[in-house]
């Protein structure tokens, strides 16, 4: 496939002007498979769908769609975040949309956050913490790989068009980075996180919050059973999301064949003072799993007994 790079810029889909030359754009063909490339004068795209010259996409509004010499249609779009994460380099495994919402909502990352981050990886969770946090926020990331760092920080600065004000990546381990700081949140994706917890609890202040991404049950119990032990947090929650999607045609409407139904364990955790300090005792209830906001709990099972 020619002109198949992406290392063109991408603008933001719904901006009100025609592609130009040097975007990065991506072309959904009928099947939906989805292609990235970056527009340049004299290019040609081509797979086994047939050839088009990127002409032929230069000018045009978003949502064109234009044949190729095989008469298949391809349209042409700006690239959200997604499609964006889906096509770009890896070095490590990503985290994928579905879970990069929820870490930010079971996170609560908002605008103005500081947010420790490790390890970088691919850097997909830091382009949906980069956005949640917005100007006024900041991402700390630590990768202790320089292989990934790379990645990650080449796909950080490709999106952003360059390395984005609010971002700081470290090559090093995450507990030596987290010594000395402060951060709102931290938010862990790598292979022992349970590890990491003591610097977690120095680096968080009371309310503040941690989420660890892990994909197996072991690790969900290490991390779980560290958590209590250090005696520095509560309201630890584990969760996972499935998203099923639908085949929605006229009255054939039935869930999708297929779905990815696991990726990983999101354990959340807020920072408390110790139980000498003030802070609350470990719950009673086998764990605290009583759900938050995005849980699904009704306001009647909210209501106390008796009231
Ligand atoms: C699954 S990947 C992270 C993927 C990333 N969240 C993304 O969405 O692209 C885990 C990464 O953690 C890094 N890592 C593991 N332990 C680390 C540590 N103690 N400090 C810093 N990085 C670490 C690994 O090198 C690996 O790149």
């Amino acid at each position: 496939m020619s002109g198949a790079a992406d290392d063109g810029v991408p603008v933001l889909p719904g901006t009100d002007a025609p592609l130009a030359e040097g975007e990065l754009v991506v072309l959904t063909d009928r099947k939906g498979r989805r292609y990235l490339l970056t527009l340049t004068s004299g290019g040609e795209w081509h797979s086994h769908a047939g050839l088009v010259p990127h002409e032929a996409f230069i000018g045009c509004d978003e949502g064109t769609t234009v044949r190729t010499n095989r008469n298949m249609e391809v349209t042409v779009l700006r690239p959200t975040r997604e499609d964006f994460v889906l096509k770009m380099k890896r070095g490590a495994q990503v985290v994928y949309p579905k879970d990069q919402a929820m870490i930010v909502a079971a996170g609560d990352v908002r605008p103005g956050c500081t947010v420790v981050e490790a390890g970088a990886g691919s850097g997909a969770l830091t382009l949906a913490l980069l956005a949640a946090v917005g100007p006024s926020g900041r991402v700390v990331s630590f990768e202790h790989r320089d292989d990934h760092a790379r990645v990650a920080r080449r796909n950080v600065e490709r999106f952003h068009g360059g390395p984005p004000d609010n971002w700081e990546l470290h090559e090093g381990d995450v507990v030596e980075g987290l010594a000395g700081r402060r951060a709102h949140r931290v938010v862990l994706d790598l292979l022992e996180p349970w590890l990491v917890v003591p610097a977690v609890g120095d680096a968080l202040a009371p309310g503040g919050l941690l989420v660890t991404y892990t994909p197996t049950v072991p690790q969900v119990m290490r991390t779980t059973e560290r958590l209590w032990e250090d005696g520095r947090f509560s309201q630890v929650r584990t969760t996972e999301t499935m998203v099923r999607g639908w085949d929605v045609d006229g009255l054939a409407v039935r869930p999708a064949h297929r779905m990815v139904a696991h990726t990983a364990f999101l354990t959340t955790a807020r920072r408390v003072p110790s139980r000498e300090e003030g802070g609350p005792p470990r719950p009673r209830r086998k764990a605290d799993t009583g759900p938050g906001i995005v849980w699904g709990e009704t306001a009647a099972e909210e209501t106390p007994a008796g009231e």
